[in-house]
């Protein structure tokens, strides 16, 4: 029998319990299909940060980084810790310390009858950028540093580049390189480079304030989308809102050029949402989707399709959790899209 993969397996905080909840059972689907792996719990969060005073211990951090092959991740942030420390240190921390640069966020389909497929794929910087976390409060004066690196923007760059020529679709990057002359200036020197490479591609760059209004008014003229972490997490949340919210988008991070054992961390795209946590009101959509995206990263293909077909069913069926105007709890939408697994 093949080396099973290692998959650690980290709730988090608020709804991201919940939805885990909602995501391992999709594992045991797919080892009863026959695909070989095994997971391994691990504790990060608010409780334990809140009774050890951990956060993500170098033992663990080591851990995950050699002796894992990917991580499924729920969400972080707690009210009880209002400085959001212990959220920093672990998930940066993760994304930062396993080189985790390309996030993958793909926005397609809408609900059902919503609107037609956007055929978006958001490649946004991960690990630096304007989260590199390090500036200055001063009296009358605050300072937040942008921290662009070549080897990190050409490893995204790349990784969107090889995604539009393999599916034949244009690429835009996002930048203010008029205003951020230095920072997105690497970008656009890199992106240009690239662009010779990669002749069939399409390619071109825009200001991002002018990309987020033709993202409103004609969100279908798009394919994939490369952007540094700040304007890709904006960008993506709004082409999450074109989906149906928040509870519904999926995400995929990893590192392309494959430094550590552990190269990918899977998790959807909202937060904690402390509003609703404890409450089964949590939609486990985004991260049934971003454990299909896992089972692709490892080469799953069937079984990615087949939760991705699963998730489409339900929804088609009418299956609705109350963030999409249905009534269903956290669990029955589960089981919604289960029901309908092979
Ligand atoms: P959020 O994504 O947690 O919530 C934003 C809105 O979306 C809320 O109204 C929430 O109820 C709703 N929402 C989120 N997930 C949902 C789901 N699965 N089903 C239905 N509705 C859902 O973002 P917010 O409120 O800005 O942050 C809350 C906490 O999460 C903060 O501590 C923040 O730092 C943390 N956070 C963590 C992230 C991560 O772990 N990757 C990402 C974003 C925020
Ligand atoms: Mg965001």
């Amino acid at each position: 029998m093949d080396n099973p993969v290692l998959i650690a397996i980290i709730p988090g905080d608020g709804v991201g319990g919940e939805v885990m909840a909602e995501a391992l059972p999709c594992l045991d689907w797919a080892r009863n299909r026959g695909r070989s792996l095994r997971t391994r719990h691990l504790p990060c969060g608010a409780d334990h940060f809140l009774a050890t005073g951990e956060t993500l211990s170098e033992a663990t951090f080591t851990e995950l980084r050699d002796g894992c092959d990917a991580i499924l991740f729920g969400a972080v942030g707690d009210p009880r810790v209002p400085d959001g420390r212990h959220a920093e240190e672990i998930l940066l921390r993760l994304r930062q310390g396993l080189e985790l640069t390309v996030n993958f966020r793909p926005c397609h389909a809408p609900l059902p009858g919503a609107g037609p497929d956007l055929g978006i794929d958001v490649f946004r910087e991960n690990t630096e950028g304007a989260y590199c976390l390090q500036g200055t409060t001063e009296p009358g004066r605050a300072v937040d540093l942008a921290i662009h690196t070549e080897p990190a923007v050409r490893r995204l760059l790349q990784a969107a580049f090889r995604h539009a020529a393999a599916g034949g679709r244009p690429l835009t990057l996002a930048h203010k390189a008029n205003v951020l002359k230095h920072g997105h200036g690497l970008w656009m020197r890199v992106f240009e480079e690239l662009c010779r490479d990669h002749p069939s591609v399409a390619a071109g760059g825009m200001h991002a304030d002018a990309l987020l209004c033709a993202l409103v008014q004609k969100p279908t003229a798009f394919g994939v989308i490369a952007a540094d972490n700040y304007l890709g997490d904006l960008i993506s949340d709004l082409c999450a809102a074109y989906l149906g919210g928040m509870g519904v988008a999926p995400s995929l991070s990893w590192a392309p050029h494959h430094p550590f054992r552990c190269s990918a961390l899977a998790e959807p795209v909202h937060g904690s949402a402390p509003d609703i946590a404890g409450k089964h009101l949590a939609n486990p959509v985004g991260m049934v989707l971003s454990t299909a995206l896992l089972f692709r990263h490892l080469g799953w293909e069937s079984e990615a399709t087949s939760l991705e077909s699963a998730v489409a069913g339900a929804l088609a069926a009418g299956a609705r959790t109350r963030d999409l105007g249905g009534t269903l709890d956290t669990a029955t939408m589960g089981k919604a899209i289960r029901d309908r697994l092979p």
